[in-house]
């Protein structure tokens, strides 16, 4: 990409310690969930997963409360942690990274609950001076409990004042201090053993840098966020749900944009990535989660729960499916009411109908599986028809087994087929049977008490 920062080594410094007393959760703030995922891993992935647009070299987290949770659920990332032991303000925060921070370089300061910010933004950010602050800055109708920016009458930055400490002319300043940063690593390192808890919450001040930096003649550059909700922190379950909201909102618009028609953009949510092509079309309440793909012309109607699935193009997955982990390829049509696990292959102009389960099971161009049936650990040829009711027993307590189903076989409705067994090609199984050996190929098989009506029998007659 040719926008890529490659001229300065960046680390990405992550503020993680909070407890978040206010979620009233067992679990620590950073953990809770949007959109199906840690605020800490959108952070995180920010940092590490941008398709090479910010070049960071290193990511150190800080964490205070609960850390081997924090540290844990966050194993798979590549973060060098250090533990801010006692909370005692932001630039404690940053300082207990001192160790491990290069002295060359800049920092982009983050945090661990602050998780919708973009990396274009950040991006922005490393581009807006070479060796000083910059800082991500919004001005607000409501800028109550925030920092505020104080300039001077050249507009340049000379402070940030918290509330607390900020005198009534300050307070009614509306631009306000996002906390996120882009500093010099040796300003870092200069200022942060200098700062002092003479505030008025007694902590040690980030913010204080910039009055520093402005002493030293340094000039501080502000950028502002492409969308407001990028600098929000969640304190409270409200705020999560609202954050969350806000971000539904952005995915939804971005696929409305690549052309995906929804029956009402407020009722759809995407936890992951969606892939789309042409004239998607998405109905009410259904939940896109982890990757998934939806080739040209898909319907998904309401209430369905696409997880981590591709499914091609003109395929159509009626009201109320799960599909899982599966596979469906073009024509194929899902539903209502089916539930395909994962592992799940359906190729072309393939049916799975009303309460249909699958599991590990590839069923063949044009074959049917229509209504009842549970098919798990089959492989099913072409053309297939699986009668009403069918169920694959592939299971005897301990080992799992395999049915394989030859190319236009015909399995009549409510048959068992106790796996491992092979049905041949063509071969008929009559309903109702009990399948436990091999059916051979181009033959009716079945298993079943011949019928016989008993003339002389009469009905109880009720006294
Ligand atoms: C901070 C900024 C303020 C800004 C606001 C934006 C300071 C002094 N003030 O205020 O200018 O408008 O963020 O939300 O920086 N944290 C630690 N260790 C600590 C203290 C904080 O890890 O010792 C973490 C918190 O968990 C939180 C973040 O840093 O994630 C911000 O801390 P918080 O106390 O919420 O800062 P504010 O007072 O809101
Ligand atoms: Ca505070």
């Amino acid at each position: 990409m040719s926008q890529t920062n490659t001229q300065t080594p960046l680390t990405a410094i992550i503020l993680a310690g909070g407890q978040g007393t206010r979620m009233k959760s067992a679990k620590p703030k950073v953990l809770q969930t949007l959109a199906d995922k840690p605020l800490l891993a959108h952070v995180l992935d920010t940092c590490l997963h941008n398709d090479g647009l910010l070049n960071i070299k290193k990511t150190i987290g800080v964490y205070g409360f609960a850390g081997e949770q924090v540290t844990s659920a966050m194993a798979d990332y590549a973060v060098t942690w250090v533990e801010q032991a006692e909370q005692l303000g932001t630039g404690h925060a940053v300082q207990v990274t001192l160790d491990e921070l290069s002295t060359e370089g800049k920092s982009l300061i983050l945090y661990g609950d602050v998780p919708l910010i973009h990396a274009k933004t950040l991006l922005k950010l490393t581009k807006a001076n070479t060796d000083g602050i910059s800082m991500l800055t919004l001005t607000v109708d409501n800028p109550f409990g925030l920092g505020r920016i104080k300039r001077d009458n050249n507009n340049k930055v000379l402070a940030i004042v918290e509330e607390k400490d900020a005198t009534d002319v300050e307070r009614a300043i509306q631009e306000i201090n996002s906390g996120i940063y882009c500093v010099d690593n040796a300003l870092l390192h200069k200022y942060l053993p200098l700062l002092n808890n003479d505030n008025a919450q007694n902590e040690y001040y980030l913010t204080d840098i910039v009055k520093m930096a402005v002493a030293d003649s340094i000039d501080i550059q502000t950028i502002e966020p492409e969308d407001d909700f990028e600098i929000e922190g969640v304190n409270n379950r409200q705020q999560l749900a609202i954050l969350e909201r806000k971000w539904q909102a952005k995915l939804v618009e971005d696929l409305q944009i690549a052309g995906v028609q929804f029956a009402d953009p407020s009722r759809v949510d995407i936890r992951g990535k969606v892939e789309v092509g042409q004239d998607v079309f998405i109905d009410v309440n259904v939940i896109l989660k982890g990757d998934c793909q939806l080739g040209n012309n898909v319907t998904i109607e309401a209430g369905c729960v696409i997880d981590n699935s591709q499914i091609g193009d003109n395929s159509h997955i009626k009201p109320h499916c799960v599909v899982s982990e599966s596979q469906l390829a073009e024509n194929v049509i899902v539903g209502p009411f089916a539930h395909l696990r994962p592992n799940t292959c359906l190729a072309d102009n393939c049916k799975v109908g009303n309460f249909v389960e699958t599991k590990k099971t590839t069923v063949g161009k044009g074959s049917k599986v229509n209504h009842l049936s549970y098919i798990g650990d089959a492989k099913i040829g072409a053309e297939v028809n699986i009668g009403a009711g069918t169920i694959t027993c592939n299971y005897d307590g301990v080992n799992k087994s395999l049915t394989e189903i030859g190319d236009n076989a015909f399995v009549g409705s409510n048959s068992s087929l106790v796996a491992p067994v092979k049905i041949g090609a063509m071969a008929t199984i009559g309903a109702g049977s009990v399948i436990t050996k091999d059916a051979t190929e181009g033959r009716l098989t079945l298993t079943r008490a011949k019928q016989h009506t008993i003339n002389h029998w009469q009905r109880p007659v009720k006294k």
